[in-house]
C-alpha cells in the first residue's frame, strides 16, 4: 500500500497537494493530519462527503510500502511507519536533505506546492477533477501565494491556477474560505462595523455582533466578515448590514457547535454551518431610520441564535484525571489507546460517570466498547501483557493483569425482555442501544475515552439535566414491568443521592408495584441486602414500606418509629470488645445484613419464618433473624430470672443474633447480655462425668441433670472448684434423704 502524507496543521496547500498527488494515482491513500488550520477545517467540514481524505484512524490495514510526502520535509512519527523505508518527497520549500536523495524526489521552488503537482495533472489527458477538487487545489495555490500577489509567486502558479479555473474551480466558493484583500469600500465598512461591535456570551459561546448602514457603500461584504472573523476569532460573528431592501445578515462561525446555515434558513437565506447569510426584508426601508432597523435586527438575531447553538457536552477529561486513582487511570489510558488503534469507540458508562459528575468517589468501572470486547482485550494483552478471560456468550471479557488488577470489558448491547421480570435476551449493538436499555437517565451517561474524544460526555437520555435537577427518571413506560428489581433500585438511588422520583416515574412505580410478586426471592433479597451498604439503610426500608413494595413481599412488613429507632441504634452503636469472647461468630455476615435483620426481626416468629420462605433466605440467615425475633419477644421478661436460666436461654441463639440484639437493645437488657457474654456463658464446673462415675452416679439423664444443676450453682452462687465435690455430695445426700 502507498500513502500520501503532509505536514501537521495542514493548510490549503497541504491538502491541495495531497489531493493532486492522489489524483495522479488514486490507488494511493491520501491522509490528512487531524490538526488543520481553520479555513481548511471549515472547507473539509462542509464538503467531507465529497473529498477522498483519510486520517490515521481509518487508514486501511495492511503493510505500507511507500510514503509520498507533500509540502513538507518533516512528518510526525507513527507506529505504522516504523518499518517503512521508501519515501518520495514532493515539496516547494528549499531542500533540507532530511530524506535520502532519489530520482522521484522534487524540491521545486514554486509559490505553492500544489502548483507543480497540478502541472503533472495538466499532462494527463482527459482529466476532469470537478468543481470541489479544482477549487481546493486553487485555494492551495491562492493561499500560499497571497492570491497570486506575493513576490514568491511564479508564472507557473498563475498558469496552474488558470488551468484549474478552466477545469471548473469555483471562485465564489473559494472566496468564502480564502482571505481576500479588501476594497476601499469594504475597508470603510469594516471600520464602521468595528465601532458597533458587541460581544455576547450565549450558551458558553463567544458571539460578536456588528452592524452598519452600508446603503451608500454597496459592496460585497463576505470578505469583510472573513477578515473580522480572523481578526477577532470569536466562536461566531454576525454582521448586520442595512441595505436598500432591509438588513442583510452575514454569519461566520469558527466552531461546529453553531449552525448558522440552519439559522439563516429561518431568516430568508441559507449557507453552511460555518458560513451563511440571510435577509430581513424591511418595508419602506428608504424612510426608515437605519439605527432602528439594525436594532430590531440585532434583537431578532439574539432571540433566534440560542436555537442553533449546540449544547456542548461537558469535557470530563479534567475530572477523569483528578478523580480516578492513578493506577486505574493508567489502565483507562491503555484501553483508550488500544481502542483507538482498532478504531473502536470505547466508553466508561453508568454509575461511575454519575459519581464522577457528582464528585463522589469512583470505584468500579464498566468499560463498554462498540465492537467486540474480546478483540479489544486481545489487543490489550498483546501490548501490556496479562491474561484475558472471555465470556463470548455474554459479550464480555476480563483483562487480568499481573498486579492482581482486572478490568471488565463489555461489548455494547441491546436487551429485550421476553416476559415481565424475566432475565433479558442480550444482543451486541451500539452505544446508543446500550444506553437506552438502562434503568434511569442518571445511569445512562457515558464518557468516551479513545483518541481525540477523551473525556467527552455522551448524554443521550437527558441524564445530565436530571442529575442537575435531582431526579430519578425511567427511560420508558415499561422499565419496571421489564425488570421490577428497578423499583428497589429507584429507592436506593433516591435515598442515596437525596433525589426525587420524577412525577411520571412515580406514577409508573405506583401502577407497576405488583411486578414484585413475579420476582424470585433471591432477586428481592439481593436488592434488600444492597440497602445495607448504603449510608442510611433505614431510610430505604422506610421508603419501600411507604411506596408499598414491602406489602408485596408480605402484608405484615410494616415500618414505625420504634423500628426506625432500633435501626438507627444498630447503625450507630460501636460494638464493645467483649464480643471477641464469642467464638464462631461471622462478623462479615452481620456487617453485610445486620441492618436488614434488625428490621425483619421486629415481627413475630411466624411472620419471620413466612418472610424468610418467600425470600428463599439461606438457612443461616433465617436462624439469625428468627433468633433475633425471639430475643426481642422473650428476653425482656427474662432479665429478673436466675443467671443460669438466662444463660441457658441465651445459649439457644446464634451468637450473631445476640450481637445484633446487643447493638439496639438498652439497659437493663444490655447489661445482662454483657454479663452473659463476659462471664456466665464461660462458666463450666471443673467436676466432669468421670468424677461423678467415681462417686457412684450412674450414666444417663440423672448424671446430665446433676451436671446441669452443678453448672447452674456455679453460675448463680459463688462455688469454687474445690467446693464442687462437697456440693455434689451434699446434693446427693439431700437427694437420698
Ligand atoms: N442497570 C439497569 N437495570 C438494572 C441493573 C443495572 O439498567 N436492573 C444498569 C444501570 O445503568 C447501571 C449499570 O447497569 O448503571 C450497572 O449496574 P450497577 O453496578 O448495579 O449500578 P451502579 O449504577 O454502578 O450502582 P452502584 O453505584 O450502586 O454500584
Amino acid at each position: 500500500m502507498e500513502i500520501i502524507l503532509t505536514h501537521e496543521q495542514a493548510d490549503f496547500d497541504a491538502a491541495g497537494s495531497v489531493l493532486a498527488a492522489w489524483l495522479l494515482d488514486p490507488a494511493r491513500i491520501p491522509v490528512l493530519p487531524k490538526r488543520r488550520n481553520r479555513n481548511l477545517a471549515a472547507f473539509i467540514d462542509d464538503y467531507k462527503t465529497r473529498l477522498p481524505f483519510f486520517t490515521w484512524n481509518n487508514v486501511p490495514k495492511g503493510k505500507i510500502h511507500r510514503v509520498y510526502i507533500t509540502d513538507t520535509q518533516k512528518i510526525e512519527p507513527h507506529s505504522r511507519l516504523d518499518d517503512v523505508r521508501d519515501y518520495v518527497v514532493w515539496d516547494h520549500h528549499p531542500h533540507r536533505h532530511v530524506f535520502p536523495d532519489r530520482e522521484e524526489n522534487i524540491y521545486d521552488p514554486t509559490g505553492a506546492c500544489t502548483t507543480f503537482l497540478v502541472e503533472k495533472l495538466m499532462e494527463k489527458p482527459g482529466l476532469h477533477p470537478g468543481r470541489i477538487f479544482t477549487t481546493l487545489m486553487l485555494m492551495g495555490i491562492y493561499e500560499d501565494t497571497g492570491s497570486l500577489s506575493y513576490g514568491s509567486t511564479t508564472p507557473r502558479d498563475i498558469r496552474a491556477a488558470a488551468w484549474l479555473v478552466e477545469k471548473g474551480a469555483d471562485l465564489d466558493l473559494m472566496r468564502r474560505y480564502v482571505l481576500q484583500p479588501m476594497t476601499d469600500n469594504q475597508q470603510a465598512g469594516c471600520e464602521r462595523l468595528i465601532q458597533t461591535m458587541e460581544t455576547y456570551e450565549i450558551m458558553g459561546k463567544n458571539i460578536i455582533i456588528a452592524s452598519a448602514d452600508i446603503r451608500t457603500i454597496g459592496d460585497e461584504f463576505s470578505a469583510v466578515a472573513h477578515q473580522l472573523r480572523d481578526m477577532f476569532n470569536p466562536d461566531g460573528l454576525i454582521l448586520l448590514l442595512a441595505v436598500r431592501t432591509g438588513v442583510r445578515i452575514i454569519c461566520r462561525a469558527t466552531t461546529d457547535d453553531i449552525d448558522f446555515g440552519a439559522m439563516m434558513r429561518t431568516m430568508n437565506g441559507g449557507g453552511h454551518s460555518r458560513a451563511a447569510s440571510g435577509m430581513i426584508q424591511v418595508e419602506y426601508m428608504e424612510i426608515a431610520e437605519a439605527e432602528d432597523v439594525l436594532y430590531d435586527a440585532r434583537e431578532a438575531v439574539l432571540e433566534n441564535l440560542p436555537n442553533f447553538i449546540k449544547n456542548q457536552p461537558p469535557d470530563l477529561s479534567g475530572k477523569l484525571n483528578e478523580q480516578i486513582p492513578a493506577e486505574q487511570l493508567s489502565l483507562i489510558h491503555n484501553v483508550a489507546d488500544c481502542a483507538e488503534q482498532l478504531d473502536m469507540p470505547v466508553y466508561i458508562v453508568g454509575g461511575v460517570v454519575r459519581d464522577l459528575l457528582l464528585s463522589h468517589p469512583v470505584m468500579d468501572f464498566d468499560i463498554v466498547v462498540e465492537g467486540d470486547a474480546t478483540r479489544l482485550g486481545q489487543q490489550l494483552i498483546s501490548q501490556y501483557g496479562g491474561k484475558l478471560v472471555t465470556h463470548p456468550q455474554f459479550f464480555t471479557a476480563k483483562w487480568q493483569m499481573k498486579n492482581d488488577m482486572s478490568l471488565d470489558l463489555i461489548s455494547a448491547r441491546s436487551e429485550t425482555y421476553s416476559s415481565p421480570a424475566a432475565l433479558p435476551t442480550v444482543e451486541m449493538s451500539d452505544i446508543e442501544a446500550d444506553l437506552h436499555r438502562r434503568d434511569f437517565s442518571i445511569n445512562t451517561l457515558a464518557v468516551r475515552l479513545d483518541g481525540e474524544y477523551y473525556g467527552k460526555l455522551l448524554d443521550l437520555c437527558g441524564g445530565l439535566q436530571d442529575l442537575q435537577d435531582g431526579l430519578i427518571r425511567t427511560l420508558h413506560n415499561r422499565s419496571f414491568i421489564d425488570d421490577p428489581t428497578r423499583l428497589f433500585r429507584a429507592v436506593r438511588f433516591e435515598q442515596r443521592l437525596g433525589f426525587e422520583m420524577e412525577s411520571d416515574t412515580l406514577r409508573q412505580i405506583r401502577e407497576q408495584l405488583n411486578g414484585i410478586t413475579g420476582l424470585t426471592g433471591q432477586r428481592i433479597w439481593h436488592e434488600l441486602r444492597l440497602y445495607c451498604d448504603e449510608e442510611y439503610p433505614e431510610k430505604n426500608f422506610a421508603r419501600v414500606v411507604q411506596l408499598g413494595f414491602a406489602a408485596q413481599i408480605h402484608e405484615a412488613l410494616v415500618w414505625n418509629e420504634q423500628i426506625e429507632q432500633d435501626c438507627i441504634r444498630f447503625r450507630e452503636t460501636v460494638p464493645g470488645k467483649f464480643w471477641q469472647n464469642l467464638s464462631g461468630f461471622d462478623f462479615d455476615l452481620v456487617e453485610a445484613d445486620g441492618a436488614l435483620w434488625t428490621w425483619l426481626s421486629t415481627f413475630p416468629i411466624n411472620t419471620v419464618t413466612q418472610i424468610s420462605e418467600r425470600l428463599l433466605l439461606p438457612k443461616k440467615e433465617q436462624h439469625c433473624i428468627e433468633g433475633l425475633s425471639m430475643l426481642r419477644a422473650e428476653f425482656p421478661d427474662m432479665i429478673r430470672n436466675a443467671p443460669s436460666e438466662i444463660t441457658y436461654f441465651l445459649e439457644r441463639f446464634p451468637s450473631e443474633s445476640l450481637y445484633c440484639y446487643a447493638l439496639f437493645c438498652t439497659e437493663p437488657e444490655l447489661d445482662i447480655l454483657k454479663q452473659f457474654v463476659n462471664t456466665w456463658h464461660r462458666i463450666r464446673p471443673s467436676v466432669t462425668g468421670n468424677d461423678l462415675l467415681d462417686m457412684g452416679v450412674q450414666p444417663g439423664p440423672e448424671m446430665k441433670n446433676l451436671l446441669t444443676m452443678l453448672r447452674s450453682a456455679c453460675i448463680d452462687t459463688d462455688i469454687q472448684p474445690e467446693e464442687e465435690i462437697e456440693w455434689i455430695e451434699m446434693f446427693l445426700k439431700r437427694g437420698l434423704d
